[in-house]
């Protein structure tokens, strides 16, 4: 059996809409092996498809049908920490786990750039599977067919505050509900916030999160569909965050912080059920600069 480790991930970081994403340090595992059927277990008790839709397996498929070979039956093992349909990257780690998984099986005929291209194409943009497989921040530019990136490890005393609700936010109720045509002001304002960004992280120039993760691109839409959003941003700041911003297409809160900031997580909690405001819980994350691992 081949064990693969895939790390969550939190896209578009504010203002890089499909363009930026970051691997945090929580993963799924999953166990694969070639067989004559298809075979799938969840070892968390999450459910998952067991047949030829499981995401895991139709990219294996995939991979094998690119390399000119056909995927008869496959033996899976997933266990599952990363929540679905949260803003945290649980599709694109199935994606590339089976892409990973796939090409280990096959003595790694494809090289990680041109996994990086075969799993945008199956996830329609970059900003999740690109860091899912490479680790650290990643800036990617989809051209429909391939990826241009750039990842970089991050070395930093930020750690990242995952505010989870209990309720799922599919990705393409949340991609439906955004305008189809931007003005030129907010195109503006989106890619020098992006642009921002990193340069902050990397340079460590954090006080200048708070204006780069500001977006007009998706995060004023998709906050109408998270209940609370505004008050939960608003608390994490009066908790000290450098920056808050909507995961991925949400509905996951993502709010950077120092690692002096010890209590954070506890406060946000507190005030989080002080306010009234159930169902979210809140959990630490470091940044996972090694990507996916065969283990
Ligand atoms: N960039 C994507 C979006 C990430 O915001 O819709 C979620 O898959």
């Amino acid at each position: 059996m081949i064990k693969i480790r895939i790390p969550a991930t939190s896209a578009n970081l504010g203002a890089g809409f499909d363009a930026l994403g970051l691997a945090l340090t929580f993963y799924n595992y999953v166990e694969m092996e070639e067989s004559d059927k298809i075979e799938i277990s969840s070892e968390d008790g999450t459910d998952i498809p067991a047949d030829d839709t499981n995401l895991i397996y139709v990219s294996a498929r995939d991979l094998f049908e690119v390399c000119g070979k056909k995927l008869g039956g496959l033996r899976l093992k997933q266990k599952n920490a990363i929540p679905m349909a949260r803003g945290l990257g649980s599709s694109s780690a199935c994606i590339v786990a089976g892409l990973v998984g796939a090409n280990r099986l096959l003595s790694d005929p494809l090289s990680a750039d041109d996994i990086v291209d075969l799993a945008a194409q199956i996830e329609g943009h970059p900003d999740n599977t690109a860091p899912a497989l490479l680790g650290g921040i990643v800036t990617a530019v989809f051209d429909g067919r391939k990826v241009h990136w750039v990842k970089q490890e991050v070395f930093t005393k930020l750690k990242f505050a995952a505010i989870i609700p209990d309720f799922e936010l599919k990705t393409e109720k949340a991609r439906a509900c955004l305008p189809t045509q931007v003005s030129h002001k907010d195109a503006v304002y989106n890619l020098s916030r992006a642009a921002l960004f990193s340069a902050s992280l990397l340079t460590g120039k954090f006080g200048n999160l708070r204006t780069a993760v500001h977006d007009r691109l998706h995060q004023p839409y998709r906050m109408e569909l998270i209940p609370h959003c505004r008050e939960i941003f608003d608390i994490a700041y009066d908790h000290g965050a450098y920056g808050v911003y909507i995961s991925g297409a949400g509905p996951t809160i993502m709010a950077i912080v120092d690692e002096e900031n010890k209590y954070f997580c506890g406060k946000m909690q507190f005030s989080l059920e002080n306010a009234g405001i159930d169902g979210w819980s809140v959990h630490q994350f470091g940044i996972d600069n090694e990507g996916t691992r065969i283990e």
